[in-house]
C-alpha cells in the first residue's frame, strides 16, 4: 500500500511516495531500530483490535509492535500528544509562579527554558497533525494542584516521562507508516523531552 504525499512535511515541499510496510513483522522491525524495548511482534499475546479513540502508551506500543496501527490512530496519538504539550505549558506557567526558595532558583529557570519548548512542541505536533489530514486538538488536560516545591518538580517529571516514552513510539510509529519527513520533524521533540527529564531529575536529586 502506497500514499503519495504531494505537500511534504511542513517545510519541506517534494514530491513523494511512501511505502508502508507490507507486513507485520517489516513493520515490527522498522520500528524495534527506533523503540527496542517494545517485544517483537512474534511475541506475546493476541491483540485486540485497533481503536480510533487514544490509547494507553502501553496499548500503543503493543498495537505497533503487531504492525497494527492505521493512519487514524496515529494522528489520534499526535493530538493526545499536543493536548499534554498543552497540560506542559499550563503546568510550568503555573510551577514557574509558585516553586519558590534560593534553592530552587536556577530550577526555575531551567523550567522557564521547558516552557518555551513546549510551545515549539505544541505547535510542531499541531503541524504535523495537519499534515496528515487531521484536525489539531484544543483541549488542555486538567492540571492538578501542587501542595509544594517538591511536588510541582514530582509532577512536571512524571509528565516528562510519559511524554518522553510517547515520543519514543510516536517516532517508530511514524516510521512504520511510511512517513520519515513525520519521524523527522519529531526527534527534536524526543530528544530535549530527554533533557527535561535529565533536567527534572537533577533538581528532584535523582
Ligand atoms: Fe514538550
Ligand atoms: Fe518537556
Amino acid at each position: 500500500m502506497t500514499v503519495a504525499n504531494t505537500r511534504g512535511a511542513p517545510g519541506k515541499r517534494r514530491e513523494k511516495t511512501y511505502k508502508f510496510p507490507s507486513s507485520a513483522v517489516e513493520a515490527a522491525d522498522r520500528r524495534n531500530e527506533l523503540c527496542p524495548e517494545v517485544e517483537p511482534a512474534t511475541r506475546g499475546p493476541e491483540p485486540s483490535p485497533p481503536s480510533r479513540v487514544a490509547l494507553p502508551a502501553t496499548k500503543v506500543r503493543y498495537v505497533v509492535a503487531m504492525g497494527q496501527i492505521t493512519s487514524e490512530q496515529f494522528v489520534e496519538n499526535l493530538n493526545e500528544d499536543l493536548r499534554l504539550e498543552f497540560q506542559s505549558i499550563v503546568q510550568y506557567v503555573q510551577h514557574v509562579a509558585v516553586i519558590t526558595g534560593p534553592e530552587y532558583t536556577s530550577t526555575v529557570d531551567e523550567l522557564k527554558v521547558h516552557l518555551t519548548e513546549e510551545l515549539a512542541h505544541a505547535s510542531v505536533l499541531a503541524e504535523q497533525v495537519a499534515f496528515l489530514g487531521g484536525s489539531p486538538a484544543t483541549t488542555v488536560p486538567e492540571v492538578a494542584a501542587v501542595a509544594d516545591s517538591g511536588a510541582a518538580l514530582q509532577a512536571d517529571l512524571r509528565l516528562e516521562t510519559e511524554q518522553l516514552e510517547r515520543y519514543r513510539c510516536r517516532v517508530a510509529e511514524a516510521t512504520d507508516l511510511g512517513l520519515p519527513d513525520v519521524a523527522e520533524a519529531l526527534r527534536p521533540l524526543l530528544t530535549e523531552t530527554q533533557e527535561h527529564v535529565r533536567d527534572l531529575q537533577s533538581a528532584l536529586g535523582q
